[in-house]
């Protein structure tokens, strides 16, 4: 029995080696471990030996299975592997995919803003946020600005039943900053402003400014004329010439204009920025609101600056229109892809 078992498991290993499909594999499966296969056939034959034959068989009986078993599962594997290689065969596995959902990107004011902070951090300015709906105290009076100034027209600012207003510039989180933190302070804000402008093809009623305020002792007009200088050349390029235009501002004494001047943009000089040294008078109110004295301008000093981002993207991207920037058109955004 045991020679007739060898001479079945040779057989159907090689059967097996030769099976060309699954289907073949599946029957070759039956014919030999089936039911009434004939691995069960010759076992039937046990009843006939001897008690000292029996342990030998049983032995051959349960290694043929075991080799069969371990054949079948190896071959299957095998023809498994044999399909999946020629279904790939012809297929060129590097090429692109084809993309069924376009894909986005941030918007150019995203960009410019993502790297104006980049710029700053490197100067060691931290990031500050305020409410866009603020006080007058916040926005006008702790400014330095008088209740007559023209700003705090009703024509010319967003105001709401309870006497609160959309804030007409970022220079609110100046105040913000300086009530919640003592000095130094070097932090730049970059937020929405507010303002009662027709809108046309240089204004928005609602627009996005970059505050700047850095305060320590001997904070100098050379730390802030630097500081500003450095920015725009990292932004514009090398080649950037920059330009202190003596100018008024009611928190800051003295004040400026900054203009930039770069042979990308055709040479031409173009206004950009307020900036100046910070008006005492700011100190004071905010001392006054803290309750203490932490910004004695005897002590400290300290400047500021405002920027206009949407003026500022309008000219690194030579757009003739500000509204560009916000009518979400894919077809102009798409421009600043990649
Ligand atoms: N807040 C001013 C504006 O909206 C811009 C400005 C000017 C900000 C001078 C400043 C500054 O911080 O020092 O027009």
């Amino acid at each position: 029995m045991v020679d007739q078992l060898h001479a079945l498991r040779d057989a159907a290993l090689a059967d097996i080696a030769a099976a060309p499909d699954a289907a073949a594999l599946g029957a070759l499966r039956i014919k030999y471990l089936g039911r009434q296969g004939a691995l069960a056939t010759l076992s039937d034959g046990m009843k006939t030996l001897t008690k000292e034959e029996r342990p030998a068989a049983g032995k051959a009986l349960n290694e043929t299975r075991n080799a069969l078993t371990a054949a079948l599962e190896s071959r299957d594997a095998a023809l498994t592997a044999q399909g999946e290689s020629a279904a790939l065969a012809g297929v060129d596995l590097t090429l692109p995919g084809t993309p069924t959902v376009p894909l986005g990107s941030l918007h150019p004011m995203t960009q410019l803003l993502d790297r104006t902070v980049q710029i700053f951090r490197r100067l060691g300015f931290a990031l500050a946020d305020g409410p866009d709906i603020d006080d007058e105290f916040h926005c006008f009076d702790a400014l330095n600005t008088p209740a007559d100034h023209p700003a705090r027209n009703e024509q010319d600012t967003f105001y709401l039943p309870d006497g609160r207003l959309l804030r007409t510039h970022t220079s609110t989180v100046q105040i913000r900053t300086m009530e919640t933190q003592g000095p130094p302070v070097r932090i730049i804000a970059p937020g929405a402003a507010y303002r009662r402008d027709e809108t046309d093809a240089t204004h928005l009623a609602q627009f996005n400014q970059v505050e700047g305020l850095c305060v320590d002792a001997g904070v100098s007009l050379a730390d802030l004329k630097g500081t500003v200088e450095f920015f725009l050349k990292e932004l514009f390029g090398l080649q950037t010439k920059v330009r202190f235009r003596p100018h008024f501002f009611p928190f800051t004494e003295p004040s400026f204009e900054v203009d930039l001047q770069s042979p990308a943009l055709g040479g031409k000089w173009l206004e950009l920025a307020g900036c100046g040294m910070v008006d005492p008078a700011v100190f004071a109110a905010v001392n006054q609101s803290r309750g203490d004295d932490a910004y004695d301008p005897e002590k400290i000093s300290g400047y500021a600056f405002g920027f206009g981002l949407d003026r500022l993207a309008m000219l690194m991207a030579d757009l003739p229109d500000i509204r560009l920037l916000i009518e979400n058109d894919v077809r102009f955004l798409a421009q600043f892809a990649g």
